[in-house]
């Protein structure tokens, strides 16, 4: 079968860590695979599930594509776009709403978080957001989305909302799967919960210079450096992770010996992770700096990406459209 891949990410600042190594890394994986139809866009579109600021959002969809093609994806091998620019996004999301329940989606965890951290949002967007995202994924039946193990919940809702489309109404979506990248979970460098954007001092952003990073770094909790590995603190053990994601699993062997002997030196071991993290962030930082001059392909990428998407995705919704009887 042939093998059809969506993924994206909003609009809602500079990308990080955690959304290099979760999603990025995947997304430049398969994009390897010639057989393989790959479609990023930036779910600007989400984006307005929580407060945001307009400016703020029309400069950040472009800076995420302008991401993207820094990293390394390319587009003469992937579609690359803006999702507000294809329509069939917003229109196929409400006709897969009269498929699901109000509880079903209410139920979500990601849901339940979004409202703690708004409760003055609680918006019918916010409710709705995971049908949107499955309405990315299936207008392409795309079976592979590369993203952090953050957005299990969302792609589960993804499968339901195709089994349902299917038994219902004869589509053939596929039930799409997660596709993992060893940093699906980076941790925040405060010590708990997850890297984050909305949380300040939890991340590295991709276009942080090395004594950036390391100020960073040197905020992160640590504790006198020896112990015993089972009832390390988290916070070391997280920043023992980003040691095996960014140098190799050998130096992380070194440091967990030297914590049950001799004792970690954070001062040397947050200098050398800060050079291994800027070392990968250099050649991506370089690309960003040849792009940001010359806006006007950045233009011709995002108006490229629109036309190829909105092809198949008319397509899908033609069909859809068809078999609900509203062709
Ligand atoms: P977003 O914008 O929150 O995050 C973008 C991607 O980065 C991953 N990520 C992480 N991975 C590992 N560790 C972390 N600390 C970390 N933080 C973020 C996320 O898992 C995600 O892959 N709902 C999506 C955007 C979206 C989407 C889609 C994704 C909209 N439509 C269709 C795939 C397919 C989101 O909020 O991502």
């Amino acid at each position: 079968m042939k093998q059809t891949v969506l993924s994206g990410i909003r609009a809602t600042g500079r990308l990080h860590l955690g959304n290099y190594l979760g999603a990025v890394k995947g997304m430049l994986a398969l994009q390897e695979d010639s057989t393989i139809d790959t479609f990023f866009m930036v779910a600007d579109v989400h984006t307005i599930t929580t407060p945001y600021d307009i400016d703020e959002l029309k400069l950040n969809r472009r800076e995420v594509i302008i991401d993207y093609l820094a990293a390394g994806l390319d587009p003469e091998r992937s579609t690359l776009f803006l999702q507000s620019m294809v329509g069939e996004h917003l229109e196929l999301s409400f006709l897969f709403s009269s498929v699901m329940s109000i509880a079903r989606m209410q139920h979500l965890p990601t849901f339940k978080d979004k409202v703690k951290q708004y409760p003055d949002h609680a918006t019918m967007a916010l409710l709705n957001y995971p049908l949107l995202m499955a309405s990315d994924i299936l207008l392409y039946k795309a079976n592979l989305v590369p993203v952090g193990i953050d957005q299990e919940p969302h792609i589960e809702i993804a499968r339901q909302v195709a089994r349902k489309m299917n038994e219902a109404y004869g589509t053939d979506f596929p039930e799409p799967t997660r596709f993992a990248t060893k940093g699906e979970y980076v941790p925040s460098l405060q010590g708990s919960g997850k890297m984050s954007k909305s949380v300040a001092g939890s991340f590295i952003s991709l276009t942080d210079s090395e004594a950036e990073i390391l100020e960073r770094l040197k905020a992160a909790p640590t504790d006198d450096g020896k112990g015993n590995l089972q009832t390390m603190p988290q916070g070391v053990k997280n920043i023992l992770q980003f040691v095996e994601l960014f140098s190799g699993a050998e130096k992380r062997a070194e440091y967990e010996a030297q914590y049950e002997g001799a004792g970690i030196r954070y001062g040397d071991l947050k200098k050398e992770l800060a050079a291994s993290i800027a070392a990968e962030l250099k050649p991506l930082q370089a690309k960003r700096a040849e792009l940001m001059v010359n806006p006007k392909y950045i233009d011709d990428v995002i108006a490229t990406g629109a036309t190829k998407a909105q092809a198949v995705a008319s397509r899908t919704l033609d069909e859809v459209k068809e078999k609900m009887g509203l062709g």
